[in-house]
């Protein structure tokens, strides 16, 4: 394999990129967004990698969840708090059903970029380039704000800082210490059709804690202190390879955006840029897998795939993300469980169920059914099974906020019901009642049962 370094991806062909009509503004906001400091460590994403690694084993379980995009406007305080109050109430549901340690993770402070499938957007004659994200250009149909301006990339490096300051100031400050769980209640959460389920989750958690406590006569505050960590898909490459740095006293290099990033599915190509630039950064890293890799192909892909980014079987460096959706699911993902079982490595596999599950109401509204995300989890649980393997976690879209983007769930939202809080620019959430219900659906089939084990 060729040398690698953190431009090394520049002479590969690249996808999804935007094409910035000043390369020397380009050149010159890489540079400066390259003097800045980093916004995580290598210590907190080794500490990550380890965690992934016990989960990629059965010991731990993943949550990743948040928006498909964020956007800069929505960098707000009640946003990003009820952010966190979603992924903490959905993790406690999950340690409570699987009797394992959940791992947070956001789609957060940095999920900026988005692939277009169209690279410019036409409306009566009039043709612009697509909205890559906030991170790029604006979404308004309107020629200078189409523009990819490269400055915008210190914008995001900013709304990400912002993000990440606060979240660490909550957690830091006890906002998610599991004694004091209604801190983390949402407003609305009386007014749920499954509140009475998990008020009694957090009394029955709440009361294990008193118990250990009182038997052991110490508090259990370790144990009660919880660690978020943040994700993003690593898109747009001069952001991601700006902040990619040599960190003193550990080998190799760090992409110091995120501990966590991904490749989506429309940039895995094993020869092409994404892929090349993930090969040398030390991070635990995810790839999507979706149905356009026939399960024919799969095998020659796994194979090459485990020698260009997993050649050390590193624990918890490699997480797959299989997002096939509901109908397709069982055609699929015993290829994948089976191919990387003959490559010998071990991965996290991760179900997004959400991505191979859109769909377009008659009205034209991109959105998913409640039942068919669940569907395609809850096949997933039991193939894994089948298959002697684990699924060791779940990829959600979701928001900790009121809106009406997906069908179904505990009441009922009808495709008429979209139009009432419709707000995702990109792909449609799980609103706030849609996803802890979802955890609830899927915590006790994810139990391991002791005799299982
Ligand atoms: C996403 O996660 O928002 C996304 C675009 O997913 P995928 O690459 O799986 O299509
Ligand atoms: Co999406």
């Amino acid at each position: 394999m060729s040398e690698w370094t953190s431009a090394s991806w520049q002479s590969r062909p690249v996808r999804h990129q935007p094409e910035y009509p000043d390369a020397a503004a380009l050149a010159e906001a890489a540079g400066e967004l390259a003097s800045f400091p980093p916004l995580v460590t290598s210590w907190e994403i080794e500490a990550l990698k380890q965690q992934l690694g016990e989960a990629a084993t059965g010991s731990r379980f993943l949550l990743q969840g948040g928006d498909c995009a964020e956007s800069f406007a929505e960098c707000t305080s009640s946003v990003i708090i009820n952010k966190l109050k979603i992924l903490l109430q959905m993790s406690l549901v999950l340690v409570h059903g699987t009797h394992r340690r959940v791992i947070r993770v956001g789609r957060f402070a940095g999920q900026y970029a988005k692939p277009r499938s169209e690279s410019t957007e036409t409306r009566d004659g009039v043709e612009l380039t697509s909205y890559y994200g906030d991170i790029v250009n604006r979404p308004d149909f309107e020629a200078r704000g189409r523009t990819p301006d490269p400055w915008r990339m210190l914008r995001g490096y900013e709304r990400s800082a912002l993000t990440l300051n606060f979240i660490r100031s909550l957690i830091d400050g006890g906002f998610a210490d599991l004694h004091h769980p209604e801190y983390w209640e949402l407003d609305f959460v009386q007014h749920s059709p499954r509140a009475a389920e998990f008020h009694a989750i957090v009394e029955s958690i709440g009361e294990s804690l008193r118990f250990m406590e009182t038997l052991s006569g110490i508090s259990v505050a370790d144990i009660s202190r919880v660690d978020f960590y943040t994700s993003h898909e690593g898109l747009l490459l001069p952001y991601e390879a700006a902040l990619t740095r040599e960190v003193p006293r550990r080998r190799g290099w760090y992409n110091l955006s995120t501990h966590f990033p991904w490749i989506g599915m429309r940039t895995a190509s094993l020869d092409e840029a994404h892929v090349e630039f993930f090969r040398g950064i030390r991070n635990p890293i995810a790839i999507k897998m979706g149905p356009s890799l026939e399960p024919a192909a799969m095998q020659p892909f796994l194979n090459r795939l485990m020698d260009t980014l997993h050649p050390d079987d590193e624990p918890g460096r490699l997480t797959l993300i299989h997002r096939y959706g509901a109908d397709e699911v069982a055609e699929f993902l015993p290829a994948l469980i089976d191919g990387v079982k003959a490559t010998g490595r071990t991965v996290l596999f991760v179900c997004d169920p959400m991505h191979g599950n859109t769909r377009k109401t008659e009205a034209g509204i991109k959105t998913r059914r409640f039942d068919d995300i669940l569907r395609e989890l809850e096949q997933a649980i039991e193939i894994h099974k089948a298959c002697g393997s684990t699924l060791g976690g779940v990829h959600f879209e979701l928001t900790g906020e009121n809106v009406t983007e997906c069908t179904g769930g505990a009441r009922g939202l009808t495709d008429e019901d979209l139009k009432d809080g419709y707000r995702s620019l990109v792909d449609p959430r799980l609103n706030y009642e849609q996803a802890l219900e979802m955890a609830m659906l899927i915590a006790r089939r994810l139990s391991i049962k002791p005799e299982q084990t």
